[in-house]
């Protein structure tokens, strides 16, 4: 089978009722990214830092997966789908989609502020100001804020090595490394763009844009790339 490696960001979720972040009232026009989403603001205000988590964890206990989600888990049956995916929500695993890699952590998870490697899923939607790690150490959430290291970066680099195809779908391609992973992708593989707006890349002849929003774009490609129309 070939092996199909997505890329996935804020706009897949977006038809689920998940913000994103730069689009028009988007997350990052209501918050300050450093405020919320950096080691600095954790430093500053942890309070602050937990209730913007907490509630965006909450507001994912309310949503489901959309038509983007399950077009892809469909796609497994014709292609080796691997999700490298942006997004911190659970979408993709709800949908039933198999191999999912979080780059930027898991809103659903939690980890010690001192030992990062020791990683809790989290019951519920709040991690609470007492929670602790097993080493009695203040739990955080499990994402990686801007200026942290991108550990699941390598493995990344090394799905995108291997893929037959690339999709990249509901990225503004802003944000650096997560980025730079098309340029990893093997040299003439086809590459396709799925997001209803301009998305700015350095090689865009390499891409076919499918210039729709997540749901009917995955049908879309769904049917170029099998000749049949989803089940789903
Ligand atoms: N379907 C598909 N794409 C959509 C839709 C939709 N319904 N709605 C919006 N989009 C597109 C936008 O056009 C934009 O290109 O989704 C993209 C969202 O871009 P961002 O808000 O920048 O989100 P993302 O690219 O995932 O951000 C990357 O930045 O803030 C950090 O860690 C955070 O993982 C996040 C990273």
């Amino acid at each position: 089978m070939q092996k199909l490696v997505v890329l996935s960001g804020a706009g897949i979720s977006a038809e689920s009722g998940i913000k994103t972040f730069r689009d028009m009232g988007g997350l990052w026009e209501e918050y300050d990214i450093m405020e919320v989403a950096s080691p600095q603001g954790w430093a500053r205000n942890p309070e602050l830092v937990q209730k913007f988590y907490n509630d965006r964890r909450k507001q994912l206990l309310e949503c489901r997966p959309n038509r983007a989600h399950l077009g892809l888990v469909e796609l497994e049956k014709y292609f080796d789908v691997e999700i490298i995916t942006q997004n911190v929500d659970d979408l993709h695993e709800r949908a039933g989609s198999k191999k999912v890699l979080h780059i930027h952590g898991e809103l659903r998870k939690a980890q010690s502020t001192k030992y990062p490697e020791l990683v809790y899923d989290i019951e519920g939607w709040e991690i609470k100001d007492d929670d602790r790690c097993e080493k009695g150490f203040q739990l955080r959430p499990h994402v990686v804020w801007f200026g942290e290291p991108v550990p699941a970066m390598e493995p990344a680099i090394e799905i995108t090595a291997r893929a037959d195809i690339m999709v990249v779908i509901g990225t503004s391609l802003n944000v650096y490394p997560a980025a730079s992973l098309i340029d990893f992708a093997p040299a003439g593989i086809p590459l396709y763009l799925i997001d209803p707006n301009e998305v700015i890349y350095s090689d865009t002849s390499r891409i076919n844009v499918i210039k729709e929003k997540a749901g009917k774009g995955v049908e879309v490609l769904f049917g170029r790339l099998t000749g049949e129309k989803p089940t789903y």
